[in-house]
């Protein structure tokens, strides 16, 4: 069986499709291919190991014609699950293995937007360190502060049980209609810190807009590791700009690699590269668990993390 992998993965997963007999191709990246590429490159090809930076809709699967899908991320916006199910193709995921890495990065950017670590860091840079100033960079004391979490899944549990040791109050919030926790309207009016854990579907695409970051106290801090489009980067930069939000960290942006420009000269909002789960040990499993599950199904068994 032919099998694409569009990025080059830690070579712990590549070994388990070698040892299996597979005829590997890898795209080697580092960009990610074009559409047209990517219909290209999966001709041949039933098994299809897929990033969150591909685009993996009805037209790639009948490209291939695809079988499997073992996407290498636990977030599958980027895949056509209906199209998947029309054609009968499996899906995969790699949930669980990410879920401290992801939290581990999300009380970085919190830390890090509530205490001004990368504003101080270009401040001092600049030579504009003249030495401590009692009124100098005042942030956020996090004991006692309540964060609202948004998406209580695992990754969203993991980052309440880190808030807790750092004193602070954590509410929650489920998905969208969903009744578990305090309304979203409520977490957003109460909460110091907001930290976003959900999923990116139609329900959550912009969830936070200009009407939720209107919600929310002008001391507040956000936090989004999830997925760019739930915030409207638009409407966040203004409110920035505007002193109606004190400041915001974001690991994904709604159309990556692009940084809405508004957010760049802003000094009170922290920038990362899409660096939840981008540690050695979790990229390493991540690897593992993708190929692990296009195995089982070329095995003809019930894959691990099947979602489709
Ligand atoms: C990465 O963003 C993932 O969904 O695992």
């Amino acid at each position: 069986m032919r099998v694409l992998v569009t990025q080059p993965i830690d070579p712990a997963g590549r070994a388990l499709l070698d040892a299996a007999g597979l005829d590997v191709t890898v795209h080697p990246g580092p960009a990610p291919m074009t559409p047209a590429a990517l219909r290209e490159a999966v001709r041949g090809c039933a098994g299809l190991i897929s990033m969150p930076t591909d685009r993996i809709d009805g037209d790639v699967l009948d490209a291939g014609p695809v079988r499997v899908v073992a996407q290498h991320a636990v977030g599958l916006d980027n895949v056509d699950l209906d199209a998947a199910r029309a054609r009968g193709v499996v899906v995969t995921n790699t949930p669980g293995v990410l879920t401290d890495a992801t939290a581990d990065l999300a009380m970085a950017l919190l830390l890090a937007a509530s205490r001004h670590v990368v504003a101080g860091d270009r401040l001092v840079r600049r030579g504009g360190f003249q030495g401590w100033r009692p009124m100098m960079l005042r942030g956020l004391d996090l004991a006692g502060a309540r964060l609202g979490i948004v998406g209580f899944g695992r990754i969203g549990r993991a980052v309440a049980r880190r808030a807790a040791a750092f004193g602070m109050e954590v509410v929650h919030s489920g998905r969208p209609g969903a009744d578990d926790g305090l309304p979203f309207d409520t977490l957003l009016a109460t909460s110091d810190v907001v930290s976003l854990h959900c999923p990116l579907t139609p329900a959550t695409h912009h969830l936070v807009d200009a009407a939720a970051l209107a919600r929310m106290k002008p001391t507040a801090v956000l936090v989004n590791t999830a997925r760019g489009p739930v915030v409207d980067e638009a409407a966040l930069a203004a409110a920035l700009r505007a002193g109606r939000l004190a400041a915001a960290a974001l690991d994904v942006f709604e159309a990556e690699p692009v940084v809405h420009p508004d957010l760049l000269d802003l000094d009170n909002v922290v920038l990362a590269p899409h660096l939840g789960s981008a540690t050695w040990q979790t990229r390493r499993a991540m690897a593992t668990k993708a190929a692990t599950n296009l195995l089982a199904f070329v095995g003809g068994q019930a894959p691990p993390d099947r979602v489709v």
